[in-house]
């Protein structure tokens, strides 16, 4: 268990104000302990009447947990339900004209919509795929720019039935591809272009790219919203449909598809320890399930907020948070299309000033670089509609905690911090803000039902202050399914025989303090977190082998001030190693080459090289050495195993 051994240093502690606490969904300590309680003494029952008294079923379910199939578990299997329904159609009778979605584009157009023109929108998207045969099961992948026309697609593919997999509008025209092809999508919807920073982003010539790359055969559709200048697109006759010309005359009604409890809602790509993308399949109701609590539960969801999670609906979180959540429990939200650095560092306070903001849910990548561009910069804006704040993503460090706490939520906005993933569908680890006090850098405590623990090798629960391995013990609705295409991999990365494929792996390391609790510390594999976004260290070591130029190459993350971890790249050339000039420009080709391979974001801060990499006499590469390397650091660690310690040098010299 070296490396990850803990140090305590962070002893200050925040309840919640009075006010807070008594206004609060769940108040108090004993409030929160008895949900725990009563999940733990009935496991089955207190889930169920979650399921019952949250989601709107069509036909109820009879059976809670069904563990036969282990670790490929079933929940409510036997109800039917439909997600979209549960977003937008439960909510007319009383909210129709309730504002669901303030939009906000880069240049500042305010566009505001209401539950009944979101229902409208999403039916006659629903009826545009429907008339061109796509039903219950077929593949959807979505390519989009933040808009409300990505939320519409999504909810459209939830009403009928209809999967979709959102695809980061920064990845490339091959990542795409990949996604595509595993997928096999009918469908892509997309957008001409985007527009983030006064920058336009390409998206159709990207699809165009990817659907040229070959193996897309599946894809009988592309349809395109018009957002950005161009009236222009590159264009496929056959193929391709602008989006307004795609729901021209379609009815505005679309009857719900009740689908079963257990049908895939989406699924969505991640990194993982491996060069190929997983893709995390979530079910329709334990996923609902998830969105639905956690918005009562950690963001404390009232009917009066204006609820703003600012992550783009490529990533789980702008799934969970943007695209079903907020609307699962009929709340207006913000939703953003550009970035929070332009047209200046104040653009996020301005926003919420201007929409009367009252939740905030950002990542500490953003909080990190807006405190670098000015500490102050949110004293010139009334924040005063605030009354919680959120993190997710990565560890937020301390002193990012305490500003964002003082600054941004002037002393009196209890933080949520966020512990969840793209397997785990909904928050895992947070705070009930109105019943856990916080402490900066912690995510605090498991929300009720979640069997969180910290255990070592052999699967015993480590003592406080111990690193060991995060784990969740028992199902819970909101998990991964299986990974499509792949049940095989699905059991290997996530329930491992050494816990009797029991418990599910999270993949992370962490401690726990005197008071239970949590501390994440980092990944256990080689997956890296570079700005809240994961990468996996292969995926970026096969796109540089791909290179002509690249005979061998070893990827480690290096702390980041900003992005809390950066890219470094350790390559061999086919040819002699390079310096001077001549490096830098293979440096510049090589970020280029994994910027179209992957996308922009997997670029390797740092490239260096070597004739070789430092490995074993059974040639595996050292990674440790590697990660020592990159940071700079003094080797201290044993190289007598080392087949060819004189590269090591040659890699420090680098610098
Ligand atoms: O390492 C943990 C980190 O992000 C990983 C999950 O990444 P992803 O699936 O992309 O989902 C990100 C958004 C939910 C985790 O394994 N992580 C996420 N939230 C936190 C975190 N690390 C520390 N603190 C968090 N609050």
């Amino acid at each position: 268990m070296s490396g990850i051994d803990s140090i305590l240093t962070e002893t200050r502690v925040f309840p919640p104000s009075d006010e807070f606490r008594i206004n609060a969904n769940i108040s108090g300590m004993d409030a929160y302990n008895t949900l725990c309680e009563q999940a733990a003494s009935d496991y089955e029952g207190f889930w169920g009447k979650q399921a019952k008294e949250n989601i709107t079923w069509f036909k109820p379910f009879t059976k809670v947990l069904n563990e036969s199939n282990a670790p490929f578990y079933k929940w409510f299997e036997d109800g039917e339900l439909n997600v979209s329904y549960n977003c937008i159609d439960r909510h007319l009778p009383l909210l129709a004209n309730k504002l669901a979605i303030i939009f906000e584009s880069d240049n500042g157009t305010v566009t505001r919509i209401t539950y009944m023109e979101l229902y409208r929108r999403v039916c006659q998207f629903a009826n545009g795929l429907k008339s061109m045969g796509i039903t219950r099961g077929d593949r959807v992948v979505i390519y989009m720019p933040m808009s409300i026309e990505a939320v519409v697609a999504m909810q459209a593919c939830a009403r009928i039935g209809a999967i979709h997999s959102v695809v980061f509008g920064g990845f490339s025209g091959k990542s795409l591809q990949e996604r595509i092809i595993d997928a096999k999508a009918r469908v892509v919807v997309t957008a001409n272009e985007g527009v983030r920073g006064g920058k336009l982003v390409p998206l159709k010539s990207v699809v165009d790219e990817a659907l040229d790359g070959g193996g897309c055969e599946c894809v009988e559709r592309v349809i395109v919203f018009k957002r950005a200048v161009h009236e222009d697109a590159p264009w496929t006759i056959g193929r391709d449909v602008w989006w307004h010309d795609f729901i021209k005359g379609k009815p505005e009604h679309c009857e719900p598809t009740p689908v079963n409890a257990e049908d895939p809602l989406f699924i969505l790509y991640t990194s993982g320890s491996t060069g190929k993308p997983k893709g995390v399949q979530h079910s329709s109701a334990g996923y609902l399930l998830g969105a639905i609590n956690t918005m009562r539960w950690t963001f404390d969801y009232k009917p009066s907020d204006i609820f703003w999670c600012t992550a783009d609906v490529g990533w789980i979180t702008g799934h969970t948070y943007v695209g079903y959540g907020p609307l699962a429990v009929g709340a207006t939200q913000v939703i953003f299309e550009g970035v929070p650095t332009y047209p200046d560092a104040g653009r996020f306070w301005k926003m919420i000033e201007q929409h009367r903001v009252s939740v905030f849910y950002t990542a500490p990548t953003a909080i990190r670089s807006l405190i670098k561009l000015g500490a102050d910069i949110p004293e010139q804006y009334d924040l005063s509609s605030l009354r919680l704040l959120g993190t997710v993503g990565e560890p937020i460090n301390p002193e990012a905690w305490m500003w964002y706490y003082e600054k941004v939520g002037g002393g009196r906005c209890p933080i949520a911090d966020t512990w969840w993933q793209t397997e785990t569908g909904s928050h895992m680890l947070a705070p009930m803000p109105g019943a856990v006090p916080t402490k900066p850098g912690s995510c605090t405590l498991p929300l009720p039902g979640i069997m969180a623990d910290i255990v070592d090798e052999a699967g015993f629960p480590v003592e406080a202050g111990k690193g060991g391995f995060l784990v969740i013990k028992r199902p819970f609705p909101s998990q991964v399914r299986t990974l499509w295409n792949d049940p095989e991999r699905f059991k290997k990365s996530y329930f491992p025989e050494e816990y009797n494929n029991k418990y599910y792996l999270a993949g992370d390391s962490a401690h726990r303090d005197e008071q239970g609790y949590f501390w994440i510390m980092g990944r256990i594999d080689d997956v890296l977190n570079v700005s809240g976004h994961r990468l996996g260290t292969m995926e970026i070591e096969s796109a540089l082998v791909a290179n002509p130029l690249v005979a061998e190459a070893a990827v480690v993350g290096k702390p980041h001030e900003i992005k809390g971890e950066s890219v470094v790249a350790f390559v061999v050339l086919k040819g002699p190693r390079p310096s001077g000039e001549e490096a830098k420009k293979i440096t510049a080709n090589l970020r280029e080459w994994v910027g179209s391979e992957i996308g922009a974001l997997a670029k390797p801060d740092e490239i260096r090289y070597g004739d070789n990499l430092p490995k074993t006499r059974s040639g595996k590469i050292m990674r440790r050495l590697l990660r020592a390397v990159a940071k700079g650091e003094e080797i201290t660690q044993d190289i007598s195993t080392l087949e060819n310690p004189t590269i090591l040098k040659q890699l420090q010299e680098t610098l």
